[in-house]
């Protein structure tokens, strides 16, 4: 399948027309940005307005032992003005933001930049009055509302470094961040509605700061009124304090290097890292990337799905777009309620030209029956895309068909938290794409596939084995917070001389990346280095399967077996005739060492509220240590573990 003999969908006449980057001008240049990488991104740069002119671009050393990062360093920025003050003059009255609540009753609500730039600049004041300064740390655990932007725009003014904790992680989880980064406030609001149900944020944050210093702060936006415990010495009011602060505030000239944000992101290994981004480069990059990947034109309505908890939120609902002086689309909800037309019916009612959400939200919809989708008038839609996890070629030929009606480019984004925004995806006026390829680098990145175990980088396509990449860009992580170490161990120490992505890669026989997995996914079955993503891939391009997840297990013959667990579509009944039709299934479809050792039938997966499947517990499951499952208060549903241990294969 993934090879290049897969079927290609060129982008129409239309689109090459319009697009800012076709064919020919992404060789140019991409060619420009990997031979004069300084020159490129001193012209790349000029993008963003910069209160002193860096003369440095890039100061790289990617030496186990002396890692260090930087770019455009002797420059001074602010974010908050490249993203809202410089737009005034031009576009003050066109909208930044359309919020769109979690019930399609409520009214959304359309943000002019003007409107962004006052609300921005009182909740600066209200922080500055609670003794915030330049270098401070501040929590935000918020719901999908305007006041989560304003509050990240807002510290980006003053100098404060901002650290998003996603609304469905658990007290402890905030508490741990909290302390984490001796975060001197942390801005939250009442309750959080999604899905016709409220999370009791404030009440978390109250259970979170018993275990934090008593200094730090409590900042409560009121989103539903409902009622809240209030302790006088700790909490604040941002209301009644938003409405008496004043609506001007200068930004503050921050260095290029001078840390934005932290996000903290899962390992393989070890509590969860800080991910530290930086001002100038990665406002440049997340500006650049996207404005060129969904070919973003004035006038257009943007809307990426993911939460600003994550980083897709941060630099695809935010900062890319409003650098760019986009309209931004912001949802407070889920995919699937009222029902699963909700992405659909907002498509509409916004004429949303481009759509950016992940497979798992996808193949959630796809079970549901496309009727779904076709009572909506998607004519709007130009541009699709997906981030997260490996596209299957069948949600992303749904996706193409069913959503885009056969017009619109999907572009599939591969790219990390750690790397600030796209390294890897098709662009939608210059590429002819693969389902479930990420295709083409970026501009300014350097892709290489390295044999894992020598290390040494593979030439010539085809090509498979981990991939790294060879050079840095403005994008890139600059340190985990408080733990330089951790970040030399983790990203520079096995592939000495390149930052190593912990993904597996293949390049086919045109040059065309796509992403296997992560390599820690990767399972050896007699000999066989396979990816665990073909064969849920293979599972899931079966009519009865919704979902699959497989993961390897000792095997006293193989060295590991391939278990899969199978969500079936609703209305289908387990059986062991089935079974046996999904093990020669997947024996047609990749070949018989793909074939399913083990298939339990699993009701549900254990995800994490950002729908991401929690291997790591599937991977126990399946190696019967039920003992060492580990924190799953992450999950979104810790019932279907019992359900899986409960139901486990062979025992
Ligand atoms: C995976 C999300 C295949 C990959 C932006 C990566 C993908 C990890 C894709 C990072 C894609 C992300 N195709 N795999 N288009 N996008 N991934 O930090 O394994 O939440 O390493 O960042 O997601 O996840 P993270």
């Amino acid at each position: 399948m993934s090879d290049a003999t897969a079927k290609t969908y060129p982008p129409s006449a239309d689109m090459v027309a319009r697009a800012h980057v076709n064919a020919q001008t992404y060789d140019k240049m991409y060619q420009a940005s990997v031979t004069d990488t300084d020159g490129f991104w001193r012209e790349q740069a000029q993008r963003i307005d910069w209160i002193k002119p860096f003369t440095q671009v890039r100061d790289v050393n990617f030496d186990l032992g002396s890692v260090s990062i930087n770019w455009f360093a002797d420059g001074e920025l602010n974010v908050s003005a490249n993203c809202i003050d410089r737009h005034l003059e031009t576009r003050g009255d066109q909208t930044a933001i359309i919020w769109e609540p979690d019930s399609p009753e409520d009214a959304a609500k359309h943000i002019s930049y003007r409107e962004l730039h006052s609300a921005t600049c009182r909740m600066a004041n209200v922080l500055r009055d609670l003794g915030v300064t330049k270098g401070d740390r501040v929590i935000i655990y918020m719901p999908m509302i305007p006041e989560a932007a304003y509050a990240m725009l807002a510290c980006a003014r003053i100098g404060a470094i901002h650290s998003i904790v996603f609304a469905g992680f658990s007290p402890d989880a905030l508490a741990a961040r909290v302390n984490g980064c001796e975060a001197k406030v942390v801005i939250t609001a009442d309750e959080a509605p999604r899905g016709g149900k409220a999370t009791p944020l404030k009440a978390n944050a109250d259970k979170a700061l018993a275990q934090c210093d008593a200094s730090v702060q409590c900042l409560v936006v009121r989103r539903t009124n409902g009622d809240v415990a209030w302790n006088e010495a700790r909490d604040r009011d941002y209301n009644a304090l938003a409405q008496d602060a004043s609506d001007k505030c200068e930004p503050v000239a921050m260095g290029a290097e001078d840390p934005l944000f932290i996000l903290y992101t899962s390992g393989s290994t070890g509590q969860p890292k800080g991910v530290v981004h930086t001002t100038g480069g990665y406002i440049t990059y997340a500006a650049l990337t996207h404005e060129v990947t969904f070919d973003y034109h004035y006038g257009d309505v943007y809307w990426c799905t993911a939460d600003v908890g994550w980083v897709t939120g941060h630099s695809y609902i935010v900062y890319g777009p409003l650098a760019n002086g986009a309209t931004t689309l912001m949802f407070e909800g889920v995919p699937t309620y009222p029902d699963a037309s909700r992405f659909w019916q907002v498509c509409e009612k916004h004429k949303v030209t481009q759509f950016y959400t992940a497979p798992t939200a996808i193949r959630a919809l796809m079970g549901q029956g496309k009727e779904y989708v076709t009572k909506s008038d998607l004519s709007s839609l130009r541009i699709l895309g997906t981030v997260g996890e490996p596209i299957n070629p069948e949600a992303w030929n749904w996706y193409h068909e069913v959503v885009g009606h056969g017009r619109c480019p999907i572009v599939d984004t591969w790219w990390q938290t750690e790397t600030g925004g796209h390294l890897m995806t098709p662009l939608p006026g210059a590429h002819d794409m693969k389902p479930g390829a990420a295709m083409k680098p970026f501009f300014g990145i350097k892709p290489v596939i390295l044999d894992p175990t020598s290390g040494q980088e593979i030439d010539g396509n085809p090509a498979e084995g981990v991939l790294c990449i060879a050079d840095s860009w403005p994008g890139q992580m600059r340190t985990i917070w408080g733990d330089h170490e951790r970040f030399e161990k983790t990203y520079f120490a096995d592939y000495p001389g390149y930052y190593f992505t912990g993904d597996g890669c293949k390049r086919d026989a045109d040059g065309d990346y796509w992403i296997t997995g992560r390599v820690d996914d990767v399972i050896n079955v007699s000999g066989h280095r396979m990816g665990t993503a073909e064969v849920e891939s293979a599972l899931v391009a079966h009519s009865k399967v919704a979902e699959a997840a497989v993961v390897g297990y000792p095997h006293d013959i193989k060295g590991q077996g391939i278990y899969c667990y199978v969500t079936l579509m609703s209305g289908e009944e387990p059986s062991e005739d089935l079974r046996t039709e999904l093990r020669n299934w997947v024996r047609q479809e990749i070949g018989p060492i793909a074939s399913p050792d083990l298939i339990q039938w699993a009701p549900g997966l254990p995800k994490t509220r950002s729908g991401k499947i929690m291997r790591r517990i599937l991977r126990k499951i399946a190696e019967d240590d039920f003992g060492a499952l580990g924190d799953t208060s992450t999950l979104a549903d810790p019932s279907v573990v019992d359900d899986l241990i409960d139901n486990r294969m062979n025992r």
